[in-house]
């Protein structure tokens, strides 16, 4: 008995097969779209609807030989696009009609706390951190629907202001892995850009204020056709540098309070070998151990909403074709549960 997974919240048509009684991966394939978006310097929903429209029935037709053994479909329907998870939730609604199968809508974000669980065993209760490109919180998440939101940002996401300072410094989309890399090779102390709510009692993020310290540095350089390569490796290193120290700060606070030893890193930019490390120390000092999931699980994936499925299957959380519907984003604040 398999499980057939599907992912379109945003710029990645992705589909999964999952053994449901071993938890086995069978089949994992993503197309991604990030060269479509790259001119753009982000992500054109109507382009990328267009693209799953296109990518999805492809991806579909490499499962064909295991069709007969699909038993549900798991399908991410909240929060993303909503151009984009339509494409999506109509092959999984097309698909669950023609077999007579079930339905198990996923949350997004869900999909990523259960990147962690891919090909083994559910551990909760966790601490997560969350940081992608739509998304940058920490929640306590003691079951499949007991997951409390402890803090958000009141602006940009982790994985959105390396994309923008990538674009402001005339580089390519996704800017993170772009930034890391030049980041890596840079002088993180020769340009000052200021730590995100330093004084301030809140534990919240914000991020706007660092990404227009980053700007005003590349206008003073001469705007990014003038800006050397060293110069790039050094905002790039001064930009990661004050971002890991505000999320260091504002998360030692929620470990210092909290009682649960199990710590988690998920989402796109926690493929980030510089945010995992400073969060390995940060466990480390506070006697918790960190999780993160295998790096090619940690950007969107169907896998991961597969393994949500497993667990919401066994808990009969499946719904019919009728009964499925779409949302797009909603603003989490802290006390809200997901
Ligand atoms: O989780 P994800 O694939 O999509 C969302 O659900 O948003 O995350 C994509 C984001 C992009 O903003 C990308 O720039 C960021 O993750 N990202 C990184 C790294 N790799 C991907 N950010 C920082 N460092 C990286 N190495
Ligand atoms: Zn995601």
């Amino acid at each position: 008995m398999l499980l057939l997974s599907i992912e379109s919240s945003c710029d990645d048509s992705a589909i999964a097969l999952t053994e449901i009684d071993s938890r086995k991966l069978i089949l994992h394939k993503k197309i991604s779209q990030e060269i479509e978006h790259a001119r753009y310097g982000g992500v054109v929903p109507e382009l990328a609807s267009r693209l799953h429209a296109v990518d999805l029935p492809k991806l579909l037709e490499s499962a064909l030989p295991w069709f007969k053994e699909i038993t549900a479909v798991a399908v991410t329907n909240e929060p993303g696009l909503a151009v984009t998870l339509n494409e999506g939730v109509m092959m999984a609604k097309a698909f669950a009609t023609f077999q007579k199968v079930p339905l198990i809508p996923v949350h997004h974000l869900k999909g990523h706390i259960y990147s962690l669980f891919i090909e083994k065993p559910t551990r909760l209760p966790m601490l997560v951190i969350l940081i992608s490109g739509g998304h940058t919180m920490v929640l306590r998440v003691l079951g499949l629907q007991e997951m409390e939101v402890l803090a958000t940002s009141m602006d940009d996401s982790v994985g959105e202001s390396y994309d923008k300072v990538a674009k402001m410094m005339g580089l390519g989309y996704p800017g993170g892995p772009i930034v890391e890399a030049l980041a890596r090779e840079g002088d993180p102390d020769r340009f000052e850009l200021p730590v995100p709510l330093r004084n301030s009692p809140l534990i919240a993020f914000s991020l706007s204020g660092l990404k227009n310290a980053v700007r005003l540095t590349v206008e003073k350089l001469g705007g990014p056709d003038k800006m050397s390569e060293q110069d790039r490796r050094d905002l790039a290193a001064a930009f990661q540098k004050a971002l890991i120290t505000h999320l260091i700060q504002k998360i030692r606070k929620i470990l210092a309070r909290e009682s649960i030893p199990d710590v988690a890193l998920v989402g796109g930019a926690s493929a980030n070998l510089a945010i995992r490390e400073a969060f390995d120390s940060l466990c480390r000092e506070y006697g918790k151990r960190l999780h993160t999931a295998p790096l090619e699980f940690c950007a969107d994936n169907a896998a991961m909403i597969g393994r949500y499925g497993l667990d919401a299957l066994a808990e009969g959380l499946t719904c019919s074709p009728e009964e499925i519907t779409v949302s797009a984003n909603r603003k989490l604040q802290p006390g809200m549960k997901l």
